[in-house]
């Protein structure tokens, strides 16, 4: 028979310098599984004497205890080692940058992003918006306007006529407004109204500031006592709201529309002496609308007594409001399609610096 002793050392020592679970696995089976040295040792004792069989049986039982403690312990031992090896490499690291975003997204176009800007400040003015076809009859267009086929304001616009008429046969254009808005949305309801009117208009036009499609916000107030004053006012307003500064001199300039009496264009002071274009301060004036107190013919076109009824209607142009905000030369690039275009001069989804997102470059 084995000194106990010198086995247990040797167990001892085996288990201390076990690495892993697999290899401690190995020791258990090896020494106390049912075909193990211990295990056997068991069986040996019952061949011995009972006085024997006493000694040597507790003495093993010793052993095995001891080794089954140090197995479990040294098991223990082996399960931390390994689960802060892995907390180590599992950290994560919330300091890191955020990859940079692989999908490429898209860019809102300088026309929505005005449209949107220009649509938002009407709207906490409290104006509804309205909308009216890009295909118009010559009635909405012309007639309802007070531009009569024989009046000469009809060569101010280079029309795009198509070639059928409608079922009434009225001859039909592309708008080269959005002024017909203003009689279609009167037709359909009752005074006040207050409204502005956003789409695409087009004329055979083609030049740096000129495109044969381009963009118009119409505005129309309609109300018992609307005076030019309230127009002044309304305009100021948004001028600075939208060119986000505080104080904006606007000159109003006497001119001539067929649907508006008095007719007036709009400036506003500007200083064109740097390389960016300054709004609001300067020497220089510069358009940016059309506007005057609805003509009566028009009220009447739209069975408005304009003995009762008075109001102001203005026009924006949209893509010149945008080049000037955004400092964008050429409106010929507006429409080109450049993705390298619409990449530089566009706005992301989740630039929002102000109120309708618009970001002074
Ligand atoms: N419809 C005019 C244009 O396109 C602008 C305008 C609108 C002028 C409303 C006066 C009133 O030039």
């Amino acid at each position: 028979m084995i000194d106990s002793e010198i086995l247990e050392k040797e167990i001892l020592n085996a288990v201390n310098s076990a690495s892993d679970q697999d290899s401690l696995e190995k020791i258990r089976i090896a020494e106390l599984g049912k075909k193990g040295r211990i295990s056997l040792l068991m069986k040996e004792l019952s061949n011995l004497s009972n006085e024997e069989k006493k000694e040597k049986g507790s003495k093993l039982n010793n052993l095995k205890n001891i080794i089954t403690n140090s197995i479990s312990e040294k098991k223990e031992k082996i399960e931390n080692i390994e689960l802060n090896k892995r907390l180590l490499k599992e950290k994560v690291d919330v300091t890191l940058p955020v990859k940079a975003q692989q999908a490429k997204t898209g860019k809102i176009h300088p026309v929505s992003q005005v449209m949107d800007e220009i649509t938002e400040i009407f709207g906490s003015l409290g104006y509804q918006i309205e909308e009216g076809p890009d295909i118009e009859t010559e009635h909405y267009n012309f007639n309802a306007l007070n531009i009569p086929e024989s009046h000469p304001a009809r060569q101010m616009h280079d029309t795009f006529y198509l070639p059928d008429t409608n079922d009434k046969g009225e001859k039909l254009v592309l708008r080269t407004h959005t002024s017909p808005v203003q009689v279609r949305t009167m037709e359909k309801g009752e005074p006040p109204f207050k409204f502005i009117s956003p789409g695409r208009t087009y004329r055979c036009d083609s030049d740096q500031t000129h495109t044969p499609m381009f963009h118009q916000i119409e505005g129309l107030v309609v109300d018992k006592d609307t005076h030019l004053g309230h127009l002044k006012w309304t305009l100021e307003t948004f001028f600075k709201s939208f060119f986000e500064i505080n104080t904006i001199e606007i000159k109003l300039r006497p001119s001539y529309f067929p649907f508006t009496e008095p007719s007036l264009e709009v400036d506003v002071l500007c200083d064109r002496s740097g390389s960016v274009l300054k709004v609001g301060h300067g020497s220089d004036w510069l358009e940016v609308a059309g506007a005057g107190m609805v003509h009566p013919e028009v009220l009447k076109s739209a069975n408005i007594d304009s003995n009762k009824f008075q109001g102001f209607a203005f026009g924006l142009g949209v893509d010149r409001l945008a080049q000037l905000k955004y400092g964008i030369p050429d409106l010929r690039t507006f429409f080109n399609g450049d993705v390298r275009w619409l990449n530089h001069y566009g706005f992301s989804f989740l630039d929002i610096p102000t109120l309708s997102r618009g970001l002074r470059k």
